[in-house]
C-alpha cells in the first residue's frame, strides 16, 4: 500500500505587517496585554484586491517548486478554509483555475483551524487507497476583512492574521516513511463557542441590516472555554496517535501545533514534555492564520533545517467545530 509522502511545502503571507501597536490606532488595546495573553506581535493583513484563491496559488506553487514538479502533476485538489471568497463555490476550484487545472478534482474542507489535519486525513486516505499519486493540500485564510477591529471586537481581533500554506503530497512505495496515522475528532455540542452567525441560509435574506447593526457577522467566541478545551483536546490528540503507533512522547523530533495562542501551545509542550527546539512557534509574528497555521509553520520549519530525514513530525490542531485532531509523519 503507497504511503503518503511530504514532496513539498510552501507558504504566502501578505506584506501588510500589522503591529500590536498599530491596533491600538483602531482599538482600545495595548502591546502589553496582547503580547502577555497571546504572544502576538505583529499579523499580516491583506490589502484590497487580494484574494484567498490567489494567496493559495502562490504558496501552491512554492511547495510545487520544492516538490520538483509542474502544476500538471497534481491529481486532486483538498483546500482547506473557513474565509472562502464566495459563499460558494469553495475556494478549490478558483485554485484549480488558476494553476490551470481543468478536470481535476477541488474539495474543500470546513474544519476551521484543523482544516489542514482534517485535509491531510482525507488525501492520505486517497493516497493509500489508490485514487489518486499527487494531492496539492493547502490552508488558506483571509481573516482581517471579517474582524470587528473597534474596541468591541478586540479579543478576537488582535488574534488572526491572513495567510496561505501548502503541501504537495505524493505517493511512496518506502514503507518505512511518510504519513503514519492521521486521527480526527469533533464535538459540535461548543459550536456556537466559536462562529460566526451571518450569513445564513436559515434565513432570508441571507444577512440584514439588522444582523450587521448587532454585528452578527463577525466572529465571536467564548475565550476561555476554547482555551480550556484546546489545552486538553490538543495532548489526548497526540496520545492517540502514539499509542496507535506503539510510540510514546520521547519519540516526537517536532511538533507542528495550530498556532492559537501562544499560551496554548506552551501549555501542550508542558503536557507533552517537550523542549523548546522540538515545538514550533510563529505566531509572534503571524497571529492565528486557521487552516493555514500549520502549513505555514511547517513550510518555514523546513526551510530553517529543522527537519531531517528519519524524524518524527507530529501535527496537531484544534478550533472552532470544536475540531481537533492529530497525525504523525516519519519524515
Ligand atoms: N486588549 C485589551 N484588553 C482586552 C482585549 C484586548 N485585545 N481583549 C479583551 N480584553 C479585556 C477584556 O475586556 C477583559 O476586561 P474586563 O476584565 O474589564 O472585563 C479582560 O481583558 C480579560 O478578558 P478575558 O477574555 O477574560 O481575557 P483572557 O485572559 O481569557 O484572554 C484570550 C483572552 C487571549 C482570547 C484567551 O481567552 C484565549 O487565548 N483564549 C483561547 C482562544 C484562542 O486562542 N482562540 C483563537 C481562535 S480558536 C483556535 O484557533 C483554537
Amino acid at each position: 500500500m503507497p504511503r503518503t509522502i511530504f514532496a513539498g511545502t510552501g507558504y504566502y503571507v501578505p506584506d501588510r505587517v500589522v503591529t500590536n501597536r498599530d491596533l491600538t490606532q483602531l482599538m482600545d488595546t495595548s502591546d502589553e496585554w496582547i503580547v502577555e495573553r497571546t504572544g502576538i506581535q505583529e499579523r499580516r493583513w491583506v490589502d484590497p484586491g487580494m484574494t484567498s484563491a490567489e494567496m493559495a496559488r502562490r504558496a501552491s506553487l512554492m511547495a510545487l517548486e520544492e516538490a520538483g514538479l509542474e502544476a500538471s502533476a497534481v491529481d486532486a485538489i483538498v483546500l482547506a478554509t473557513l474565509t472562502p471568497d464566495v459563499f460558494f463555490p469553495g475556494t478549490g476550484v478558483f485554485l484549480q483555475r488558476a494553476l490551470g487545472l481543468e478536470g481535476v478534482p477541488a474539495l474543500d474542507i470546513r474544519a476551521q483551524c484543523s482544516g489542514f489535519v482534517y485535509g491531510l486525513s482525507v488525501a492520505d486516505a486517497w493516497i493509500r487507497c489508490g485514487q489518486f499519486r499527487t494531492i496539492l493540500l493547502v490552508g488558506v485564510e483571509i481573516q482581517s476583512t471579517g474582524l470587528d477591529v473597534s474596541t468591541q471586537g478586540r479579543d478576537l481581533a488582535v488574534l488572526f492574521g491572513d495567510g496561505a500554506g501548502a503541501a504537495v503530497l505524493t505517493a511512496g512505495e518506502d514503507a518505512g516513511r511518510g504519513v503514519l496515522s492521521t486521527h480526527i475528532h469533533a464535538d459540535g455540542r461548543f459550536a456556537e463557542s466559536l462562529w460566526a452567525e451571518a450569513s445564513s441560509s436559515k434565513k432570508n435574506p441571507r444577512i440584514s441590516a439588522d444582523d450587521i447593526a448587532a454585528g452578527r457577522h463577525y466572529p465571536r467566541m467564548e475565550g476561555k472555554e476554547v482555551f480550556k478545551h484546546a489545552v486538553t483536546r490538543m495532548p489526548e490528540a497526540i496520545h492517540e496517535a502514539l499509542a496507535a503507533n506503539d510510540l510514546t512522547t520521547s519519540d516526537i523530533d517536532l511538533l507542528v501545533p495550530h498556532q492559537a495562542n501562544l499560551r496554548i501551545s506552551q501549555m501542550v509542550q508542558k503536557r507533552l514534555g517537550l523542549e523548546d527546539r522540538q515545538v514550533v512557534n510563529n505566531i509572534e509574528r503571524y497571529g492565528n492564520t486557521t487552516a493555514a497555521t500549520i502549513p505555514i509553520a511547517l513550510a518555514e520549519a523546513i526551510r530553517e533545517g529543522r527537519l531531517k530525514r528519519g524524524d518524527l513530525l507530529a501535527l496537531v490542531a484544534f478550533g472552532s467545530g470544536f475540531t481537533w485532531g492529530s497525525a504523525l509523519v516519519r519524515w
